[in-house]
């Protein structure tokens, strides 16, 4: 079945079936449990983009840990010193931590690079980054994307919690722009 479905004012067509994903899912956790196992990770999940994603892996995820919520905001201060960003929710106390943070997808890194910023002031033990997605010809920065679900070119896609202008994240299957 190849049904296009419209949001908004655009076209987009079955890019990833659900059995794709699951299988990708399976695999970071896989890989999460191998290597984490004594760890007791703390799971930062980025809000809105990853909750399917986060709710998906960490069925699988069997190692003990704990699991957390976040919002990053950015928001322009008023001298020049360009964007701030701060994290809405982190209340638990991260030093000597093993962090996860669990995105949706990585794009050009920059959202990445802002939560890594902000957290590496927390003492954290380490940092760890599982995505369900990662478009690694537009990755701009440095730092180790360990966990990958499935890599995608540089196409925009909806669907498994990500949205175009708000809409589509409920949709199980991914879909590109047709
Ligand atoms: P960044 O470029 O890595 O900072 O990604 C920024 C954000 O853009 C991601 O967290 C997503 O919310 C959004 N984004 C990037 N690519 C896509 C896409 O293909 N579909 C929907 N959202 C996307
Ligand atoms: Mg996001």
């Amino acid at each position: 079945m190849d049904q296009k479905i419209t949001i908004k004012d655009k076209q987009f067509r079955p890019f990833i079936p659900a059995k794709k994903i699951d299988e990708a899912v399976k695999k970071v956790a896989g890989q999460i449990n191998a290597e984490l196992k004594n760890e007791s990770p703390v799971f930062l999940v980025v809000l809105n983009g990853s909750f399917m994603f986060a709710s998906d892996l960490l069925k699988e995820v069997t190692i003990p840990c704990e699991i957390s919520f976040i919002k990053v905001a950015s928001y322009h201060g008023t001298s020049s010193s360009g964007s701030v960003s701060e994290l809405i929710g982190l209340t638990e106390d991260l030093s000597g931590r093993t962090v996860v943070i669990v995105e949706d997808i990585v794009d050009t890194g920059v959202t990445l690079e802002k939560l890594v910023t902000v957290l590496q002031r927390k003492n954290v033990k380490q940092i760890k980054v599982a995505t369900a997605l990662m478009k690694p010809d537009s990755y701009k920065k440095e730092f180790k994307v360990d966990y990958v679900g499935m890599e995608i070119g540089n196409d925009f896609v909806v669907g498994y919690g990500l949205d175009y202008d708000g809409m589509g994240r409920n949709l199980k299957e991914i879909y590109v722009l047709a």
